[in-house]
Order: C-alpha cells, then sequence, then structure tokens
C-alpha cells in the first residue's frame, strides 16, 4: 500500500536531493550544541537528509536518523560516508511512532510536526537528556492545516515537565516585516 507522505517526500528529494544535502543546519542546534554530551545515543526524527544528524555524529554521538522516506534516508548515508562518520537509518511512520523507554541521550525535531511523537520523545529520552525541538507555527490559522503547525506555546505545554533552556521564535519577513513564516523552538532537558 502507497504512503502519501512517502510518495511526496520521495519526489522531493529525487528531484532536489543535492538542495537538501546542501543546507546547513538550523541555527537553534548550532547555538545550543555546547549543551550536548560527548558522547551517547542521539534520534534525528523525520530526518530527511539528516542534516542535524550529521552535526551530531561529527560531534561524536551515535545517531539513529528515521524518516518516511527512504529517499531521503539514502541520501544521508551518501553524506556520512562522504564525511567519514557513522549514521544508522531505518524507515518508520512517525505517526505510529514506538521507540524504547530510556534509550536515546539526544532527540532532535526539526520542520517536523506529529503530535503522536511528544510522549514518545518523552519516554524514549534518558533522564538528564535534552530534546531540540523546532517547527512551524500558525500565523494565518485560516490558511494553515492544523495538523502540519504548532500553536504558539504549544511545544512549551507539551514538554513543561521537562527543564525548559531555551523557548523561541524565528521568523521569516516579507519587505514590510511581516512574518510569512516562524517557527517556535525548544531546548529542553527531560527531568
Ligand atoms: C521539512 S522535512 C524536514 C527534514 C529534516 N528534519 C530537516 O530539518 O532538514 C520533513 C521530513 O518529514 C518526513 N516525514 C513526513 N511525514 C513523516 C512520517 N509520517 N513519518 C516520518 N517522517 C515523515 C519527510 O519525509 C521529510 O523528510
Amino acid at each position: 500500500m502507497a504512503h502519501d507522505a512517502a510518495a511526496r517526500w520521495n519526489g522531493r528529494y529525487t528531484k532536489d536531493g543535492s538542495h537538501w544535502q546542501n543546507r546547513r543546519p538550523r541555527q537553534l542546534l548550532v547555538e545550543f550544541a555546547h549543551l550536548l554530551p560527548e558522547s551517547g545515543l542521539a534520534l534525528d526524527a523525520a530526518a530527511g537528509v539528516a542534516l542535524h544528524g550529521l552535526f551530531l555524529a561529527e560531534r561524536g554521538l551515535h545517531v539513529i536518523a528515521l524518516d518516511i522516506s527512504e529517499v531521503g534516508l539514502r541520501l544521508a548515508r551518501e553524506s556520512a560516508i562522504k564525511r567519514g562518520v557513522w549514521l544508522e537509518t531505518a524507515v518508520c511512520d512517525l505517526a505510529h511512532p514506538w521507540l524504547p523507554a530510556n534509550y536515546f541521550d539526544v532527540i532532535v525535531n526539526f520542520r517536523f510536526l506529529e503530535r503522536a511523537t511528544f510522549p514518545m520523545y518523552r519516554q524514549a529520552l534518558k533522564q538528564g537528556g535534552l530534546l531540540f525541538f523546532e517547527t512551524f507555527v500558525k500565523i494565518d490559522p485560516q490558511k494553515e492545516y492544523p495538523e502540519h503547525y504548532l500553536d504558539p506555546g504549544e511545544l512549551q505545554t507539551a514538554f513543561a515537565d521537562f527543564d525548559i533552556i531555551h523557548y523561541g521564535r524565528a521568523e521569516i519577513l516579507d519587505d514590510q516585516s511581516r512574518p510569512i513564516k516562524a517557527s517556535e523552538q525548544l531546548v529542553a532537558r527531560k527531568r
């Protein structure tokens, strides 16, 4: 049976793979990289071509990248070989997630929203583990599909039982300084 998101994202990565591979990791991860442990197990969730997983692997973490798109993950493995780092990948549908409890030292979720992952991330992180989460937030609720966009403040509420290290917002503005796209950012540690 075909999966719509897999077909859509496989198509994008087949057409524009190098565009995705050449993007930079989100500034949030770079800015808070000093919090990362020097070793341990990290999950790059909805990794795509694993920009963020590769960043973590280059800092000594053992990384598992999960995504619905096997094409994105193949590009991720190619980049890992080129950069001489180790990255494990698995195709998986994060709309129906399950992961073992107390397993990961770090979880990163960038530009992807699947609310079913919230309790799973909470459970799958070890005590003291770090969560980096950034994805798009609603600007115009009339136009945006609620399943793909956060409500303002939603991440902070969802992970209120964590120690919140950073909660922020990043915006792309038009030429009249009005936001055309915005994301919310969370860096938090499991208690
Ligand atoms: C905007 S891309 C972000 C990729 C990467 N996190 C980044 O920031 O570059 C969204 C990713 O979510 C993946 N995706 C979409 N639906 C998914 C699902 N149900 N389960 C797992 N991955 C999914 C897509 O294949 C795609 O790689």
